[in-house]
């Protein structure tokens, strides 16, 4: 394949030993979750993606295919196309034939999982130049050398942004802002607040797909970190916040338990839960004073039917 490159930034990022060590030393554990996204993870993710009760892939699919020409008028061709968090690159072939990119810069965080996906994006669209990097996207957002210097686009959809709290979120918006540079823009897609129970049919679907999804973290430990642990001994919980706007997943252990890791214990009582994921859901206006923190105002949003799902069209401002 001549069109791709590959590029490895994980480095330096924090390791999953130290996240965990760190994590499950709190009073309250936790573990953050990007580090469900192994190459099982990932493809539990897409099976995610796939569930009825998981609404927010099928309607922002639907938006970005109906919106792609308009999207397009908007940005204008010949951008630097990149993409945070690509994983199966579903949503990025709606755009590339009407956004005509002068090149593509996948990333995420899981390098097998990218470097298949680069591959086969690069051998779809000959005429795509394809540099994929491995980041952790909540830590930089390198970009390859070869990329060329055109005016940017920045495309972060799937409500990936939602897994960040608001001081982590205005931080990373921060960080595009200035990948962005002056003529950028950027194309989201966020989930919006709804009523609970459709919320919570998401995140606990029939086939217990999301389940498995959330017990992966508890494979990685036992397969990568060698720590004796039943994923078995731990149930999926996952509830909509109201309070806090979001939803939380959490792993509940079912009984009293030790889990050794070089040296450290750490001690589960029955019931004790380890917290593996924050997903917050935005109004429109929450999302748009978000981004004007970070630099950034709207040319255009659209929302899906019923008020489902936000895609937002952001340029940047002059930072002040
Ligand atoms: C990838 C963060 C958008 O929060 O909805 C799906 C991940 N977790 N089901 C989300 C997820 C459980 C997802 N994001």
């Amino acid at each position: 394949m001549q069109n791709v490159t590959f590029h490895d930034h994980k480095q330096q990022a924090l390791s999953f030993l130290d996240a965990v060590v760190e994590g499950l030393s709190q009073e309250n554990k936790s573990i953050p979750p990007k580090f469900f996204y192994d190459e099982r993870g990932s493809e539990l993710f897409d099976r995610i993606c796939e569930q009825p009760e998981y609404y927010p892939p099928s309607v922002e699919r639907k938006m970005l295919s109906e919106l792609s020409a308009e999207i397009a008028s908007l940005t204008g061709q010949n951008r630097l196309l990149i993409e945070p968090g690509v994983g199966s690159g579903a949503k990025v072939r709606l755009l590339l034939d009407d956004l005509k990119p002068s090149a593509f810069v996948p990333m995420d965080i899981s390098f097998d999982y990218l470097k298949t996906v680069a591959t086969q994006l690069a051998a779809e669209y000959p005429w795509l130049p394809v540099h994929a990097a491995c980041v952790d996207f909540s830590h930089s957002l390198p970009l390859p050398d070869e990329a060329p210097d055109s005016p940017r686009l920045v495309f972060f959809p799937g409500s990936s942004l939602g897994n960040f709290d608001m001081t982590e979120a205005e931080a990373f918006l921060k960080l595009v802002r200035e990948v962005l540079g002056e003529e950028g823009m950027l194309l989201i897609g966020l989930d919006t607040k709804k009523p609970e129970y459709v919320l919570n049919a998401a995140y606990n679907d029939a086939a217990g797909v999301t389940a498995e999804f959330n017990k992966n973290l508890l494979h990685r430990m036992r397969d990568e970190l060698k720590i004796e642990v039943d994923p078995r001994s731990f149930d999926h919980h996952a509830f909509y916040n109201a309070a806090a706007g979001r939803i939380e997943m959490h792993l509940v252990s079912k009984r009293d338990q030790l889990l050794h890791l070089n040296g450290f214990c750490f001690e589960f009582e029955q019931g004790e839960s380890l917290h593996t994921e924050n997903s917050y859901k935005y109004e429109p206006e929450e999302f748009l004073d978000l981004a004007s923190k970070a630099g950034m105002v709207t040319v255009r949003h659209w929302l899906a039917e019923e008020g489902l799902f936000g895609i937002y069209l952001l340029e940047t401002t002059a930072l002040g």
